[in-house]
């Protein structure tokens, strides 16, 4: 026997608006959104009135059970998803990243052997390049054929790419449906202000942030659109969180190169002041929070549409990791917890009035979706796609604490943030997974969603 339930007396949002309409779903896909709905006896009716229904966020950008910084970041597939579920987010895309002389296809069956029995919610990869040498490079190939069509070189750390294998996987990524993501910053820079204050034994971790300033991601930055374009391929850089990345990522795109650019909320949020404090090490990820001037840069860049999405770098470490470092910042390992923020924090800013409840929604879901190749199921609240829908509050009082959070890590930089509204149910493909302050969900429910191979040509993202 299916199952059916309608949400009924809501307001829907879609990245273009919002109106009063019921929802109707049966197992795991909505079959109907309309205005009066009649329920059939089989039906279970959630009363939505006064809250907003809203399409599960998609977090473009997590590290579960990733080795980095020296052990191994502290949520995995199971607790990473349970915190996800928790803040209204129903997919996450988790980055899988490629060991030397490993296949594609090899690393995303070796991380979807653990993803695929502890998700609660549903999962994507993108992968990690490491390694593209001989043969390796057309592997690509294979993986966008199993569903991972998206791929990440890091212009930094101990893995980075140089600029030829940043080119050369963007020129192969264009001719295979794929799509190239990038952590922009200037290596070379980050290790001569490292050494530099090193050496003049500056090394609290406000010296994190003097190491990465807003040059050293902004060189990089224009460096990657350059080879973007000097070989005609789209190009999506994560967390941008500096001015002039923000310029660059404008300019291209007004000429009319498909350039794409996801910010984080711990940038919109937070400055470089919060290395100052005394819980400076927790607040320490790379890129580092910029200047306000750079967060202003942000926030004008998301209301032009210059900044095409925001996912969180969800990679969190527990507080005795990061107290490895509290004297040297280079061993701190770097990344903070973030996937049960996002959506409630974006939403909090929307129900203050900073920007509208679409624009979150086609921010943290369907501009996610349309990117990635995940629109044929996810993104939106709309007849054929996935049930994975948020009922929202938008009169609850919410004060972040880490004691509410559902993840395993033991701290948030989040900690005290008052937020105005917030998810009171989320369910995910037609289960209820999180209810009013409570986890629903079962370890190994979540699925890895195949994504279709991406032919982004223009910045334009209206008929996708
Ligand atoms: O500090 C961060 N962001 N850690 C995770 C790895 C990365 O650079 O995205
Ligand atoms: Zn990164
Ligand atoms: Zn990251």
């Amino acid at each position: 026997m299916s199952n059916k339930i309608l949400f009924k007396g809501g307001k829907v949002v879609t990245d273009s608006g919002a109106f009063k309409a019921d929802v109707a779903v049966t197992d795991e896909k909505i079959t109907a959104v309309a205005t009066a709905i009649k329920p059939s006896p089989d039906m279970q009716v959630i009363d939505c009135r006064g809250k907003l229904i809203l399409p599960g966020a998609i977090d473009a950008h997590t590290h579960l059970a990733m080795p980095f910084g020296g052990t191994i970041s502290t949520d995995d597939y199971e607790t990473g998803t349970r915190s996800a579920a928790c803040g209204g987010t129903t997919t996450v895309f988790d980055f899988a990243m490629q060991d030397f002389d490993e296949t594609f296809p090899d690393t995303v069956k070796r991380r979807d052997a653990l993803a695929s029995v502890q998700a609660t919610v549903d999962y994507s990869f993108h992968l990690a390049v490491k390694d593209v040498k001989g043969k390796l490079l057309y592997t690509m190939e294979d993986a966008v054929k199993m569903g991972v069509p998206s791929f990440k070189v890091f212009m930094v750390y101990d893995f980075g790419v140089t600029d030829g294998v940043f080119y050369e996987v963007l020129d192969h990524s264009k001719r295979i449906g794929a799509l190239l993501g990038v952590h922009a910053e200037n290596n070379e820079l980050v290790n001569y202000f490292t050494n530099k204050f090193v050496s003049e034994k500056k090394m609290d971790p406000w010296y994190h942030y003097m190491s990465r300033p807003e040059k050293v991601e902004g060189e990089a930055d224009v460096r990657a659109i350059n080879l973007a374009k000097a070989a005609g391929a789209p190009l999506y850089i994560v967390h941008l969180a500096d001015k002039q990345g923000v310029d660059a990522v404008t300019a291209a795109r007004d000429e009319g190169f498909p350039i794409f650019a996801e910010t984080c909320p711990q940038y919109l949020y937070f400055t470089s002041d919060v290395y100052k404090r005394p819980d400076a090490r927790n607040f320490v990820c790379s890129p580092p929070m910029k200047g306000k001037e750079s967060q202003n840069a942000i926030w004008d860049a998301i209301a032009r549409g210059d900044i095409s999405t925001v996912a969180t770098d969800h990679c969190p470490f527990l507080q005795k990791e990061k107290d490895w470092g509290k004297k040297d910042f280079r061993l701190i390992p770097n990344g903070c917890a973030g996937v049960e923020n996002m959506y409630p924090y974006m939403l909090s800013e929307a129900n203050k009035g900073r920007l509208s409840f679409s624009k979150v929604v086609e921010l943290c879901s369907t501009n996610v979706a349309k990117i990635f190749g995940l629109s044929y199921c996810k993104g939106a609240i709309e007849a054929g796609r996935d049930a994975d829908i948020v009922v929202y509050d938008p009169k609850k009082r919410f004060t972040v604490t880490n004691k509410a959070m559902h993840g395993a890590t033991d701290h948030t930089i989040w900690e005290g943030a008052e937020l105005k509204g917030y998810p009171e149910q989320t369910w995910s493909r037609g289960r209820l997974v999180f209810k009013d302050g409570k986890f629903l969900g079962k370890k190994g429910e979540g699925k890895f969603i195949a994504c279709k191979p991406i032919h982004l040509k223009t910045p334009d993202l209206n008929n996708i």
